[in-house]
């Protein structure tokens, strides 16, 4: 089960903290795996590391979410490559911590081209080969902060999670006649090296006390999903946010 032989992923984020795990995970199933974002160097680094514990076919492709031609250029790239595209991981983001009363609605806006906007643009340009082929998955980085709130000033982020849930329900509505499956993951925090640096000792311990398993998740834990959700396994799933969050989102 879970074997994802001669498929060909991309994972956008694919250097980033989760990224990498899925498109590690992902390529331990046997598929080929395209890892795009913007720093093309971040990406090649990552590929190499991947590749010697994989043992598997990595590529580094260039991409920014941010722009439909972009979007369209990887897709292209992607087909004279592979030819195909079966799954498309979106695992890019970003995250800026404003309190409501300081909000910087440059900074606003870029979260919201980046994590919405961004997800959307890589899902029509993706989603436009998997309608003609009537196939395809797609797995969307979600978190818990798109349905449970929190303080701490991140209002911003959790809008454009939410948003990221309605956006992956209302594609599996609109894509499921053509056996496009699209889900997302809901996760809490995932030790990265990015969030060691963005927290706090003190906020880490509030949240580890919100947490039933009181421990945070690993990014293997959210590769895990990725690849179930990939899987011809997971054919009867769509719609869903699969909550990885150590029973966070179970509690009050
Ligand atoms: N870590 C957590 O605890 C956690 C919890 C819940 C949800 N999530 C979600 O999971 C996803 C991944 O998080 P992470 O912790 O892995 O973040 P990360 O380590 O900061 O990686 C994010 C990646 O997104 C890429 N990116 C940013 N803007 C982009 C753009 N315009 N076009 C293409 N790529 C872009 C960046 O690469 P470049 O700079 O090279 O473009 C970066 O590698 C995010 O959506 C995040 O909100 C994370």
């Amino acid at each position: 089960m879970f074997r994802l032989d001669d498929k060909v992923a991309v994972v956008i984020g694919g250097a980033g903290g989760l990224g990498e795990a899925c498109a590690l995970a992902l390529a331990q199933q046997g598929a080929k795996v395209v890892i795009a974002s913007r720093t093309l160097e971040k990406l090649q680094d990552t590929a190499r590391k991947i590749q010697s514990v994989a043992n598997a076919e990595i590529t580094a492709m260039q991409v920014d979410v941010i722009s439909e031609s972009s979007t369209d250029h990887l897709v292209e790239q992607i087909l004279q490559k592979f030819q195909t595209v079966d799954i498309l991981v979106n695992a890019h983001g970003l995250n800026a911590k404003m309190p409501a009363i300081d909000i910087d609605f440059n900074k606003w806006d870029v979260l919201f081209a980046t994590n919405v906007k961004g997800v959307m643009v890589a899902c029509k340009s993706f989603g436009k080969v998997m309608i003609e082929k009537k196939k395809g998955k797609i797995i969307n980085l979600s978190s818990v902060r798109g349905i449970r709130g929190t303080d701490g000033g991140n209002t911003t982020y959790g809008a454009t999670k939410g948003a990221v849930d309605m956006v992956t329900r209302m594609l599996a509505a609109e894509w499921a006649p053509y056996n496009i499956n699209v889900n997302a993951i809901g996760a809490s925090v995932v030790m990265t090296e990015a969030l060691k640096k963005a927290l706090t000792p003190e906020r880490l311990q509030l949240l580890l006390s919100k947490t039933l398993f009181k421990k945070f998740a690993t990014p293997q834990d959210i590769a895990a999903a990725c690849v179930y959700l990939a899987s011809t396994e997971a054919d009867y799933v769509t719609g869903q946010i699969m909550y990885v969050d150590g029973g966070l989102t179970a509690i009050g």
